[in-house]
């Protein structure tokens, strides 16, 4: 949501800024700008739509400085235009802003009381407003700034610069990551490593609250309450933040392709070879005295904890309940002893999950968290934080980091049937070699995207599409749905194949297709029952099943996707692949923007 930039370099600062806001564009991509003081002179550039749109504009008006800040939008409080865009500018103050000023309302009107007037329709315009104000009133660029900054509620991520400052960048955040990075006389500032990666190796990441003071010669930082702090600079492994397509067309094929080795290295990561046990990092957990596990997480990750629930409770025997954490955090509900909370989180940034963590802190027995960016505030706040091993995910619709969440999930549940004595030595050794056999199944599940491709031809001419599965496929249902109606914006829904007849069969007809999800296991023959309602009522059913699946059920059927062969258990890992691939393909054949789909952006720090 949002990505936020700064830069007190050696050299012409603004090809380094859109460089960097590049890497930090899957953040939204509505409008961008930037902005850099040179010869003490404040000037910004600021374009709607993509980054290339800003790129374009800087050709024919460029911007000449060495200390710079910059912008790519997701737009929350006003529409993407040219004037709603950062950095936002009174006087001698521009700011960059992620998040959202909850009392810009009550700001607003005591500016316009004032006699101040406003230029945009954005919450993020306040904030330079009231700096202005400040710095009207004498007081310092610092002393401002974090005036200002005293008077915002809510969740913010800021960069201010100053007219005639050419060695100053403020930074703050509150509720929306922000990084300083360190370079050799130089200094910046980043939403996230990634944006930072090909500046410098040398992060330092502000806590909640946290203001900065940048300048070349480094950074001082303050708390909430303006005292002095000192916060640790941490290597951060630039090799994992490269980012390019390796020839793909797209980040999303790109990633789908990726999945056999990132699943791979999870599992190499929990399952080290010649071991038949499940290893954690740190001091891990036991399970053992556990009564009540409660999973949280947004929207993929949502799924991956539902799926996660048929594991957990029927292996380890533990009783789990899921929710999303938009509904979870503001329910109050109760955290009984012997609960752990375990939050799901590809970024490790989503604002709701975020709070959820926050809520269950103090309540919960312990905190877990199983996250893709190691360095996260979700991975920093938790007890434990389990990596999944997914490597940079760019493509705005999760893929490897879904599947590379299954998995540590499904190990993380074999561990608790350890603990908890529900699950025998030769038992839990057969489990772990058919994980590890689970990247070459990936593989031969993703040399036949050509039937899929076909598929999705048909698929690109429908409005609406539904998806039915049953136990462990039902979540996967879901997250096929949402695959599909995010980049490709299909109307697409997903019922338990149980459900169907309880309302949504009145939708079939010949222009429905309905894809089903069904292996060949112990539930196979009711969810093929639920496909020949389907069918009797015209419905055409694309059916993703085994060989053994294919051959019972393949009568009527309009299309027909194979998947080897799979331990029930994994059934919904390698079971996303085709369900990507739909997505993907249906999103190719109707020319949508695969990676930035319209409305979206990749870490959600907003709630
Ligand atoms: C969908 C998708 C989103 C995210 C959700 C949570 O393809 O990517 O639904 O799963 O916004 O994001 P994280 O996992 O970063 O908390």
């Amino acid at each position: 949501m949002c990505g936020i930039v700064g830069v007190l370099g050696k050299h012409e600062v603004a090809p380094i800024l859109v460089e960097a806001l590049k890497r930090l564009e899957y953040r939204g991509y509505d409008s961008a700008g930037i902005a850099t003081v040179n010869d003490g002179v404040l000037d910004r550039r600021r374009a709607v739509g993509k980054l290339v749109n800003l790129s374009d504009l800087l050709v024919h008006e460029p911007l000449t400085g060495k200390t710079g800040i910059g912008h790519t939008r997701w737009a929350t409080h006003g529409a993407p235009t040219v004037a709603n865009a950062h950095p936002h500018q009174s006087g001698s103050v521009a700011v960059v802003h992620n998040g959202i000023i909850e009392n810009y309302r009550e700001l607003r009107a005591e500016l316009a009381e004032c006699g101040v007037n406003f230029q945009t329709d954005t919450d993020s315009e306040t904030v330079a407003l009231l700096t202005e104000r400040y710095r009207r009133a004498g007081e310092t660029p610092v002393e401002a700034a974090f005036h200002a900054i005293d008077r915002l509620k809510g969740a913010f991520a800021l960069a201010f610069l100053f007219e005639g400052e050419e060695d100053l960048i403020i930074a703050a955040r509150k509720g929306s990551p922000l990084a300083i990075g360190h370079g050799d006389g130089e200094m910046f500032v980043g939403s996230d490593a990634i944006a930072l990666a090909p500046l410098t190796d040398k992060v330092t990441y502000l806590e909640e609250g946290d203001r900065a003071v940048v300048t070349r010669a480094g950074v001082r930082i303050f708390d909430e309450s303006s005292t002095p702090v000192s916060r640790p600079m941490k290597t951060i492994q630039v090799d994992r933040v490269s980012i390019d397509k390796a020839g793909h067309k797209h980040f999303m094929a790109k990633e789908i392709a990726e999945q056999p080795a990132v699943v791979g290295e999870a599992i190499a990561h929990y399952l080290p070879a010649g071991d038949d046990t499940v290893r954690l990092p740190g001091e891990g957990i036991d399970f053992s005295g556990v009564s009540r596990l409660v999973l949280v997480a947004c929207g993929t990750a949502y799924y991956a904890c539902l799926t996660a629930k048929y594991w957990f409770e029927q292996i380890a025997r533990l009783p789990v309940e899921v929710d999303v954490a938009s509904e979870f955090r503001y329910r109050e509900p109760p955290v009984p002893a012997g609960t752990v909370a375990l939050f799901v989180s590809q970024s490790g940034e989503t604002a709701d999950t975020l709070a959820a963590l926050r809520y269950c802190r103090g309540k919960a027995e312990k905190i877990l968290s199983v996250v893709n960016v190691p360095e996260s505030s979700i991975a920093r706040e938790s007890d434990l934080a389990l990596p999944i091993h997914a490597g940079v995910e760019v493509g705005v619709a999760s893929t490897k980091a879904f599947t590379c969440q299954l998995t540590v999930l499904l190990i993380l549940a074999l561990k608790a049937a350890a603990d908890r004595g529900q699950i025998n030595a030769e038992t839990l050794a057969d489990h772990i070699a058919a994980i590890r056999g689970l990247p070459q199944l990936m593989n031969v599940a993703l040399d036949d995207g050509e039937t899929v491709r076909r598929a999705a031809q048909w698929l690109a001419d429908t409005r609406d599409v539904l998806f039915l599965g049953r136990g462990m496929m039902y979540p996967l249902a879901l997250e096929g749905a949402l695959k599909l109606k995010e980049i490709s914006y299909i109307h697409a829904e997903a019922y338990a194949s149980g459900e169907l007849k309880h309302g949504p069969i009145a939708l079939i007809d010949p222009t429905m297709p309905v894809v089903v999800l069904a292996p060949m296991d112990p539930l196979f023959d009711k969810t093929v029952s639920n496909m020949q309602e389907v069918m009797a009522r015209k419905g055409k059913v694309l059916l993703i099943s085994d060989e053994a699946g294919l051959e019972t059920a393949r009568d009527g059927v309009w299309v027909t996707v194979k998947m080897p062969d799979v331990a029930p258990l994994l059934s919904p890992i390698l079971y996303a692949l085709p369900a990507q691939l739909l997505a993907y393909h249906t999103a190719v054949a109707k020319g949508t923007d695969v990676d930035q789909p319209r409305n979206l952006a990749k870490s959600v720090t907003v709630e």
